[in-house]
C-alpha cells in the first residue's frame, strides 16, 4: 500500500499560507483554484494546482482521494472552549430570555457555580462520555484542533480530574487538545463570603493545585476569568505571574461584561491571547496591536446571552491586531461546537468580511495557540488537517447559517469524519 495521497477535486483551496495575519492581510486567502495536496505520513508534502502536483514523480504513485470539485480549507483551530463540563444549564438559558441577566444569575449561586457543583458530582465516565460526544461534533463541523479549559472544579481533585480528561482524550481521540489551567474561574463554594477568601482560594491554586499540574505535565497555557464577580487584575497578575514561574503561558477573559484592565495585563505578561473584549477601549486596541497577543473574539458569547454589545472587530483589525475566532463552547454563555455557526455571526454581528473570518478562525487560532508553524494553514510541512466543503463558493460557509455544510473532515491525513 502507497503511504501517500494526492488529494484532488478542491474547486476552491484555501491555504491561508505565509503566517498569521494583522489588518489589510487578514482577508488574504492564498486561493488556489483546481487545487491538489500531497500528504505523505499524516504531513503536507506539497500544495498547489492541481496539473503541477500531478506531474510530481511521487504524486504518480499516490493513493487518490478526489474531493469532488468542493471547498476545501485548513481544519478550524478552536482556541477557547471549556470542554469538561457535566450538563447543559438550559433552565438558566429560559431564565435570561425571561429578562434576568447571566450576572444575577451567577449571584443567587447559578452560573459557573451551578456547573461546578454538577462536575464535582460527576463520575469521569460520564464526563469523559459527554465530552467524546461534543468531540464528534466538533469534528463534524471541520474542527481539527481545540483548546480546553478546566475551571468547573474549582477543587485539587476535580481540577485534576478534568486536566486528566484532556490528557485521555487527545490520547484517545483523532483531535488534538491544547490543555489550559482555569482553576481561577470563580472563587468556589467553600472559599466564598469568608474575609479574604478570594486570595485565600489563589493561595491553594498557587501553592497546590498548580504545583502538581506541572509535575504531571496536565497544561500547557494558564488562564484566568478576570471580571468582576470573578478575579481583580491584581489577582490574576498574581497567579499568571506564579504560572509563568513554572513554565505555563498566559491566557485571559478579558472585558467580556464590563473593562477591568485585563487587555493590559495580558500584553504586559505577553499573554498568548486575550478573549472576549467587548468592553475594550482604544488605548487597549492599540496595545493590542503593538503586541503579540492574540484579540480572540467569541461572538457565540454575545449571541446566546442576547446581548447587543459586540466586540469591535473592525476596529481591531483597522489598528492591526492579530484577531481570531473561536466558539468558546461552554453550558452558560456558548453552547455550541459549530465554527461555521461562528463564522456567521463574525461576518453578520462583527462586520468581519467571509474571507477575514475564515483567516481568523484558521491561522490566527493557531497563532493563539501557539501552534503557526505547525497547523492553521495549507503549507508543505505542516499537519495535513483540513476540512471540506460541499459549497461553490467559501463566502457560502458563513453565508448559509444554523447548518453544517461540512463534507470531509481531515487530521493528520486521517479522515475523521465524512457525511454519508
Ligand atoms: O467564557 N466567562 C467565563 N467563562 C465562560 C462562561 C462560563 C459559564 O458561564 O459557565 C465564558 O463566557
Ligand atoms: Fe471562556
Amino acid at each position: 500500500m502507497s503511504e501517500s495521497v494526492l488529494i484532488t477535486g478542491a474547486s476552491q483551496m484555501l491555504t491561508l499560507r505565509g503566517g498569521p495575519r494583522r489588518g489589510n492581510s487578514l482577508s488574504n486567502l492564498g486561493l488556489v483554484k483546481d487545487g491538489a495536496i500531497l500528504v505523505r505520513d499524516g504531513k503536507i508534502v506539497a500544495v498547489g494546482p492541481r496539473a503541477q502536483m500531478e506531474r510530481r514523480a511521487e504524486a504518480k504513485f499516490a493513493d487518490k482521494f478526489d474531493l469532488g470539485g468542493r471547498v476545501v480549507l485548513p481544519g478550524f483551530v478552536d482556541s477557547h472552549t471549556h470542554l469538561i463540563h457535566a450538563a447543559s444549564r438550559a433552565e438558566e438559558y429560559e431564565l435570561k430570555i425571561q429578562g434576568t441577566s447571566y450576572e444575577e444569575i451567577a449571584r443567587k449561586g447559578g452560573g459557573i457555580l451551578n456547573s461546578v457543583k454538577k462536575l464535582r458530582a460527576a463520575t469521569k465516565e460520564a464526563l469523559k462520555r459527554r465530552a467524546a460526544s461534543a468531540l464528534g461534533e466538533f469534528a463534524a463541523h471541520g474542527t481539527t484542533t481545540l483548546e480546553a479549559k478546566s475551571g468547573y472544579g474549582l477543587d485539587v481533585a476535580s481540577e485534576l480530574k478534568i486536566l486528566d480528561l484532556h490528557r485521555e482524550l487527545n490520547q484517545e481521540q483523532p483531535l488534538e487538545i491544547v490543555s489550559t489551567f482555569l482553576g481561577a474561574h470563580v472563587v468556589p463554594p467553600e472559599f466564598r463570603g469568608k474575609a479574604g477568601g478570594a486570595e485565600k482560594y489563589l493561595d491553594l491554586l498557587m501553592e497546590k493545585l498548580l504545583p502538581e499540574v506541572v509535575v504531571r505535565d496536565l497544561a500547557e497555557y494558564c488562564d484566568v476569568f478576570c471580571e468582576r464577580g470573578a478575579f481583580t487584575v491584581g489577582q490574576s497578575r498574581k497567579l499568571l505571574a506564579k504560572a509563568k514561574e513554572h513554565g505555563l503561558a498566559s491566557r485571559l477573559h478579558a472585558e467580556q461584561l464590563s473593562r477591568t484592565g485585563a487587555t493590559q495585563l495580558a500584553v504586559e505578561m505577553g499573554a498568548a491571547s486575550c478573549d472576549h473584549l467587548e468592553h475594550v477601549n482604544n488605548a487597549d486596541i492599540r496595545a493590542l496591536a503593538k503586541s503579540k497577543t492574540v484579540a480572540t473574539l467569541l461572538p457565540g458569547c454575545d449571541f446566546h446571552l442576547g446581548l447587543k454589545e459586540y466586540a469591535p472587530a473592525r476596529k481591531l483589525i483597522a489598528a492591526g491586531a492579530i484577531v481570531a475566532l473561536a466558539t468558546d463552547y461552554n453550558p452558560g454563555t456558548s453552547p455550541t461546537m459549530s465554527m461555521p455557526m461562528v463564522l456567521s455571526l463574525a461576518c453578520d454581528q462583527l462586520r468581519m468580511i467571509p474571507a477575514e473570518a475564515i483567516a481568523a478562525a484558521t491561522i490566527n487560532g493557531a497563532a493563539a495557540l501557539g501552534r503557526e508553524n505547525a497547523i492553521g494553514s495549507l503549507e508543505a510541512g505542516k499537519q495535513a488537517d483540513l476540512a471540506a466543503y460541499e459549497v461553490e463558493d467559501y463566502r457560502e460557509i458563513p453565508y448559509y447559517f444554523g447548518m453544517n455544510l461540512c463534507w470531509m473532515t481531515m487530521k493528520r491525513g486521517e479522515i475523521v469524519w465524512i457525511k454519508d
